[in-house]
């Protein structure tokens, strides 16, 4: 149940739209907030101010100057400075975003993430945002820690802070994104003798055995209530094949795992209004579709057919997300089928490579863009009739939300939140919104994408497909409200 208090929730993370994003944690942590906005609760976003948010161009104000975060080194820097500023009102963005500042581990960085000294920056941010909130006038209700990067919150609340008259008010919830990264020292690649207990004492900021900490097992184990981006990963994880090591502290803590499925904003994906899309379209003319084909196989150098059955993949190009399937099957596929692809993406140079070599085989059928870009996909929605997503596992993915959105048909495995949003089609009921394929072999995807080469040439039936596509709503009223509701129950119980 939902009731009037307005929560204070600071979500912390290492990437929040629209200043710094990496992939689909950024745009949740900045959709999520809007949703609890728009439910009338006071959410903030802290990370760090990388080199490429830009204070001439993003306006802020200087919130705290000087802070030390205490680094419990005792020798030559027993304090790390930094400063915290917050977003003005007229930045695009309408969620307060507060920005901690160190020249050292952020503004001189111009990535998120790949420094070598990557703990000591996360270890700061973690420190960092509890020292702030000590002096800070606004104080939360709530703190939602996000990934590994800030895994050592609750252990610094349950711990260092316990007795701290306000931090220990603070309810902390630890939302898990994607298990595979764990710290600097992934469990699969520790010997089990040698791994992180969670128990001893967090070291000192330069301690070499900072590094060697496991930042999601200590995030589960000291924080209130752990969350996972849909409800099936929330159970998959309890696994030995999903928990990357991690099961047996995914069981000791299964009673405050929560798995809520992510939403996307339903405003800034819109086929009818997207800026990005040169034709607009509903579910009322879905044949404008067509058009935004042509210009999109015209932009990325394919020959211009709008009856060509298009496929797209929109994805980082890592093992997650099942690229090796295809790899196996790309030549028999585009040898038989008169069918396209057109890939956007950066990542592994193992993947790119094999793109590139299929592309330079099959110049008609096959074209790629190495790179991230935010605004591309909606053009590529738009126009392409389905989407690829074959991953190994997926806590949630987005594209698939985001492709059904626009009608672009999914074509998926049945893995974590795939799994919570795509229902396979059923030829004889008519039934179904996507591909659904279940084992991980390149068999099952090459079959999954002839079934959907074949219902396209059923043209009525096809087009039934995209109108159910387009009217399923993982908008973020409902996950947002379930997020509240959980949030709210923790604050009673930390401030009875
Ligand atoms: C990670 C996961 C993805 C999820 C996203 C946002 O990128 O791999 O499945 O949708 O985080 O929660």
């Amino acid at each position: 149940m939902v009731n009037n208090k307005k929560l204070r929730i600071l979500f912390v993370a290492s990437e929040a739209a629209p200043f710094a994003k990496a992939g689909g944690l950024g745009d949740v942590v900045y959709s999520l907030s809007l949703s609890l906005k728009k439910l009338g609760q006071d959410a903030r976003i802290m990370l760090p101010r990388y080199a490429s948010i830009d204070p001439k161009k993003v306006k802020m104000k200087m919130e705290l100057r000087g802070l030390k975060v205490p680094t419990d080194q005792p020798g030559d820097y027993p304090f790390l400075i930094c400063n915290v500023k917050k977003s003005q009102e007229e930045n695009k963005t309408v969620i307060p975003t507060y920005f901690l500042e160190n020249m050292e581990y952020y503004e001189k960085r111009a990535n998120v993430y790949g420094y070598s000294d990557d703990h000591i920056r996360w270890i700061l941010l973690c420190r960092g945002v509890l020292e702030f909130l000590k002096f800070s006038n606004w104080k939360p209700n709530i703190i939602v820690a996000s990934d590994w990067q800030t895994g050592l919150i609750p252990n610094y609340l349950k711990t260092t802070y316990e007795k701290d008259p306000v931090l220990s008010k603070i309810g902390i919830i630890f939302a898990i994104h994607n298990l595979q990264y764990q710290g600097m020292c992934d469990f699969k690649f520790v010997q089990e003798s040698e791994r992180d207990s969670g128990k001893e004492p967090i070291p000192d900021f330069f301690n070499p055995r900072l590094a060697k900490l496991n930042w999601i097992l200590r995030g589960v184990i000291y924080s209130d209530i752990v969350t996972t981006v849909s409800p099936t990963y929330s159970k998959e994880i309890l696994t030995p094949e999903y928990s990357e090591g991690l099961d047996k502290i995914f069981n000791e803590n299964r009673g405050k795992i929560f798995g809520i499925l992510n939403g996307i904003d339903y405003e800034e994906n819109n086929p009818e209004k997207s800026p990005h899309l040169p034709i607009k379209y509903d579910i009322k003319n879905l044949g404008k579709r067509k058009e935004n084909k042509i210009f999109l196989q015209k932009k990325f150098g394919l020959p211009e057919n709008g009856k060509n059955f298009l496929l797209t993949i929109i994805s980082r190009l890592t093992d997650q997300k099942g690229i090796e399937l295809l790899e196996q099957i790309i030549d028999s596929l585009f040898k038989n089928l008169p069918i396209q692809l057109i890939c956007l993406g950066d990542g592994e140079s193992r993947y790119k490579e094999m793109l590139k070599k299929a592309s330079e085989k099959f110049p008609d059928k096959i074209r790629y863009l190495f790179e991230f870009d935010p605004q591309l996909p909606h053009l590529m929605f738009g126009g392409a009739d389905a989407l690829l997503m074959p991953s190994k596992f997926e806590p949630c993915g987005i594209t698939q939300i985001q492709a059904m959105r626009y009608g672009c048909v999914p074509i998926v495995r049945k893995t974590g939140g795939l799994s919570d949003t795509v229902q396979d089609f059923n030829p004889l009921k008519n039934e179904g919104d996507g591909f659904v394929f279940v084992n991980y072999e390149p068999l099952d995807l090459l079959i999954a994408i002839a079934r959907a080469y074949t219902c396209y040439n059923f043209t009525a039936q096809w087009k039934q497909l995209i109108k159910r596509v387009m009217k399923k709503d993982f908008s973020w009223k409902k996950s947002a409200k379930e997020y509240l509701a959980i949030f709210q129950q923790l604050s009673q119980k930390k401030n009875p």
